[in-house]
């Protein structure tokens, strides 16, 4: 009994889990396990001995019975430990960083733009997306018989039949915005307006929705030679480089006169787009010296004061500048793309710290 006893209370003791208790229990102690056979022997004893030998066995049978129990109990509180040490949370752990946005390549051109600008005296002017078609085409000398209207793509606003409030169209450019701050700040003034404006027109180089930025510059004395040297060091503080090619090709718009276009030059080389080399001009703007009747619709006496305007398309500049080919990725929303181009948040351009970094 004493070796039953130390084999089996070992066994228990090295036991690792629940299946190799139980397997020891059903040997020991089980109805066919080793004590129960040693207690059928009880049969064959004298009365002295079985006298002896019978409780002796209950007591084995209760003895390896509570190792058992106890041995279980242990099993599963280290089960539990072990649980508790492998799912714990370290709830003081630092977040994770909170921005993970970058700076889409329109709002980083926007902002460098504006601090180029800024510096050239021109302060920010606003106007609305949807806009009045007098202030998107009247104003601007384009007459509702004019081919513009039709070149220029428009989404008109659906009107219910007897709604006879004035048309409204999604802005066709950034020009109304003169007028609007002509009507708002009068003359002298310089500004520019940036803001997206909208065109039934896609593919690499269009879509539907882009960014312009006017410029409005009205005094008693400018002339086209201010024009010139503004859109030149404008382009060159943009690019961050002391010369670009410009083309200056003579041009009509309906509220400038006389009106020119400005391409600047640039290859598209395997897809891969530069400036300032190479056999292509990519149109950038369009400038001129404002039409008096823009000036007049604006509320300002064109016989006293003269400027000029001129509207550029900043995505294409985005493009042009950080090699971008592909205009309609500008507006997919892809993380990636906006990974690889964007910018960092806190990076803002100024002309002295540097526009882009
Ligand atoms: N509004 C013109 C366009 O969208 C650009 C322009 C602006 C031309 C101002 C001349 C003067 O193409």
């Amino acid at each position: 009994m004493d070796d039953l006893k130390a084999k089996y209370l070992g066994q228990i003791a090295d036991a690792g889990d629940e299946n190799a208790l139980e397997a020891i229990r059903v040997a020991a102690v089980g109805k066919k396990g080793e004590v129960a056979l040693k207690m059928r022997e009880l049969g064959k004893m004298t009365p002295e001995e079985r006298q002896m030998a019978g409780p002796a066995l209950n007591a084995l049978k209760d003895e390896i019975n509570s190792a058992l129990s106890a041995k279980k109990a242990a099993l599963a509180d280290a089960a539990l430990d072990e649980r508790l040490r492998t799912e714990w949370l370290d709830v003081t752990l630092p977040t994770r960083a909170r921005r993970q946005g970058s700076i889409h390549p329109v709002s980083q051109a926007t902002e460098e733009l504006t601090a180029i600008f800024a510096e050239l005296g021109f302060s920010v002017a606003e106007g609305p997306r949807i806009e009045t078609d007098w202030h998107n085409f009247d104003a601007l000398n384009i007459p509702g018989h004019h081919p513009a209207r039709a070149e220029m793509d428009t989404f008109y606003m659906h009107r219910a039949e007897g709604d006879n409030r004035p048309p409204h169209v999604l802005r066709t450019h950034t020009s109304p915005v003169q007028i609007r701050s002509m009507e708002k700040q009068g003359a002298p003034i310089r500004v520019i307006c940036p803001g997206g404006v909208y065109r039934a027109d896609y593919d690499q180089t269009h879509t539907p929705m882009f960014h312009q930025v006017e410029g409005l510059a009205l005094d008693k004395d400018i002339s086209m030679a201010n024009l010139k040297w503004v859109l030149e060091e404008f382009v060159k503080a943009f690019f961050e480089v002391d010369d670009v090619e410009l083309r200056f090709r003579a041009s009509h718009f309906p509220f400038t006169e006389p009106s020119a276009e400005v391409d600047i030059r640039c290859s598209w080389d395997n897809g891969q787009l530069k400036i300032g080399e190479g056999d292509d001009w990519m149109e950038i703007l369009g400038s001129g010296m404002v039409h008096p009747k823009v000036i007049a619709a604006g509320g300002i006496d064109p016989e006293v004061y003269q400027g000029f305007a001129f509207g550029i398309g900043i995505d294409r500049l985005a493009m042009l500048k950080y090699g971008i080919p592909d205009l309609r990725a500008f507006f997919d929303s892809d993380l990636r793309w906006l990974r690889h181009y964007g910018f960092a948040a806190l990076d803002m351009p100024n002309l002295h710290g540097g526009l882009s970094r």
